[in-house]
């Protein structure tokens, strides 16, 4: 199903339908499936020793570069530490049905009220997905590790890609509000708009393409 055309107000944002539309956006054998979380849980124990580790390089990323670290007040990194240490728990935990994606969908409009970009999103959950391939990797048989990195890899990209949509519906829906005009009309002066800034920027990039 498509929010295309939806005329739902800013205050329906619904988790279910953001989390839903995301996951059947993605092409069959991209996004998480039962049979991921049937493979994530055979190694349960494996990924909850990476907790604090996890922890570590998740937080040290994010502090060591400005951008990232101006997101953070003062005094916020214990708190935010146990908040990322409840989601691996849970994570881990399962179960990874349709709630928890319904969670990640309000994980996501969480994080836009804090200035949180979805390029800071999406890289972060590459490098949980990554931090977990390379432990695999080192601590695990060939096949094991190959089993695990794939449904783990698709469990991380299905998380990015509810959260990215929750940050356009969001965006969305409190334009709807603001402008309150009909969604298929905001979606049309959208594209009215794109296809004229395509039409400079292919102008600006086709000589930077040639050369
Ligand atoms: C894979 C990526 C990420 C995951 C899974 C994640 C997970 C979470 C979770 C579960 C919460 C608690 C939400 C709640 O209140 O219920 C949270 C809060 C928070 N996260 Fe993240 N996060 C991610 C990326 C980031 C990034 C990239 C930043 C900053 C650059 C960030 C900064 C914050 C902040 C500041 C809060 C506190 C929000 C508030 O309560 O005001 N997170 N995160």
């Amino acid at each position: 199903m498509s929010s295309e055309g939806s005329n739902q107000p800013h205050d329906s944002f619904d988790v279910e339908l953001v989390a839903r539309t995301a996951r059947e956006q993605m092409p069959p054998g991209t996004s998480f499936t039962e049979h991921d979380a049937d493979v994530l849980r055979d190694y349960k124990d494996f990924l909850y020793s990476l907790g604090p580790l996890l922890l570590h390089k998740f937080y040290d990323t994010l502090y060591a570069y400005p951008p990232t670290a101006a997101i953070f007040k003062a005094g916020e990194r214990a708190a935010r530490e146990r908040t990322l240490a409840d989601w691996w728990e849970r994570t881990v935990n399962g179960p990874l049905t349709d709630s928890y994606f319904n969670w990640m969908a309000m994980v996501g409009l969480v994080h836009v009220l804090r200035g949180v970009t979805n390029p800071m999103m999406l890289s972060m959950g590459d490098h949980v997905a990554e931090v977990v391939a390379q432990q695999a990797d080192e601590q695990l048989s060939e096949a094991d590790a190959d089993r695990l990195n794939a449904s783990f890899g698709r469990l991380m990209s299905t998380v990015s890609a509810v959260i990215a949509h929750g940050y356009d519906v969001a965006t969305e829906a409190a334009l709807f509000d603001v402008a309150g005009m009909p969604m298929a009309l905001l979606h049309r002066l959208r594209d009215q708009e794109i296809s004229q800034a395509l039409v400079r920027v292919r102008g600006e990039i086709g000589p930077q393409i040639q050369s």
